[in-house]
């Protein structure tokens, strides 16, 4: 065994925070008694606050593809035309769920180095006279949440306009149906067994998430991004994402120099650092490694990631500038003492 903490640095899921792993281990309760009761009302009324909607929020013992096919079949009928974009790997396989659905779900096509274009959605409505299209589907970032949770939770949050629509969605459904949801959440409760201990760490996540305050989480994931990327400027490598305006904050795509194997460096870096990378997906198989800065997660530890990266490249020997490391802790004392620092968020 490797002494010391595992780096995982995953794009989600994220470290799961001691105080998270310790809500979790504890007694499962009956989830038709009391006390999950005020479980579910709190989880229920929290999560409508991290997705910043007075509507309803829909939690699902799932990983995010159940989410994913929740949303179509509560909303959609067979054959119904709808829209999406390709923007990376998971945006190709919900659109591949869409047609299994037995929906026509045309793709803009896209290189999975740019977001959502939303001129050319515009331009494809507007060319859909007898309004045929009867959904949008995007990926707004290739990634999953920074919840701080294990896998096994995801969800929908549901707009009137979504709720509408699924009075007469014909789509088969059952295990997914919001009306069977919506009906026991009301009072806390869920139509099947719900996934009790992670709704524990749920409620932790969100009270961790509170204290902090959403603006300074996102503040602080803002300053990891970019401390990130200008590491990899300065290593000499590029960036998967090529607009400026479309870069995540809670991950950062590197591409890796031609005639080199991302997951060779990877598995350098695991071995001789105890770090997990994100790998390429699909057609990004071994052209790409992510670094995922989202969570609980702070400078030292973006420090130590960064720090892995870069003596993994030289063990891996792929060619690159030293000083990505410096580049990055540069921005972040910068930041710290324009006020922005870990411990300054008011
Ligand atoms: C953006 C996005 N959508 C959907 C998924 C699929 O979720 P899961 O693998 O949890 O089923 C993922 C997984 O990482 C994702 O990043």
């Amino acid at each position: 065994m490797p002494a010391g903490r595992h780096f995982l640095q995953i794009p989600g899921p994220t470290n799961v925070p001691d105080r998270i792993l310790r809500a979790i281990d504890r007694p499962t309760i009956d989830h038709r008694g009391p006390e999950f009761q005020r479980l579910g009302k709190e989880v229920l009324a929290g999560i409508q606050r991290v997705f910043q909607t007075r509507h309803p929020v829909v939690i699902y013992p799932a990983s995010g593809t159940g989410a994913w096919e929740a949303a179509l079949v509560n909303t959609l009928s067979a054959k119904d035309k709808v829209l999406m974009v390709e923007t990376g790997h998971f945006a190709t396989l919900w659109h591949k769920m869409a047609k299994k659905l037995g929906l026509d779900a045309e793709f803009i096509p896209g290189d999975w180095r740019h977001g959502v274009n939303p001129a050319l959605v515009a331009e494809r409505l507007a060319a859909d006279k007898a309004h045929a299209i009867k959904a949008v589907c995007v990926v707004h970032n290739e990634t999953s949440t920074g919840l701080m949770l294990p896998p096994g939770l995801s969800f929908n949050a549901l707009s009137p306009r979504a709720l509408e629509a699924s009075k007469s969605a014909g789509l088969a459904r059952s295990f997914w149906d919001w009306s069977e949801m919506l009906g026991p959440n009301a009072s806390g409760f869920f139509p099947y067994t719900p996934a009790t201990n992670l709704l524990y760490g749920l409620r932790e996540s969100i009270a961790m998430l509170e204290e902090e305050g959403f603006a300074n989480v996102f503040a602080r994931h803002d300053r990891h991004a970019e401390a990130t990327r200008r590491a990899v400027r300065a290593w000499g490598l590029e960036l998967l994402c090529q607009e400026a305006a479309e870069y995540s904050s809670s991950l950062t795509a590197v591409m890796m120099p031609a005639g080199h194997d991302a997951d060779r460096f990877r598995a350098v870096v695991l071995e001789r650092f105890d770090m997990s990378l994100g790998q390429g997906l699909s057609k990004l198989s071994g052209k790409i490694f992510r670094i995922g800065h989202l969570g609980d997660f702070n400078d030292l530890m973006l420090a130590g990631t960064l720090a892995g990266v870069e003596m993994g490249l030289e063990l891996a020997s792929v060619p690159f500038r030293k000083g990505g490391v410096t580049a990055a802790l540069e921005h972040l004392a910068a930041e710290s003492r324009r006020g922005r620092g870990d411990r300054q968020a008011a």
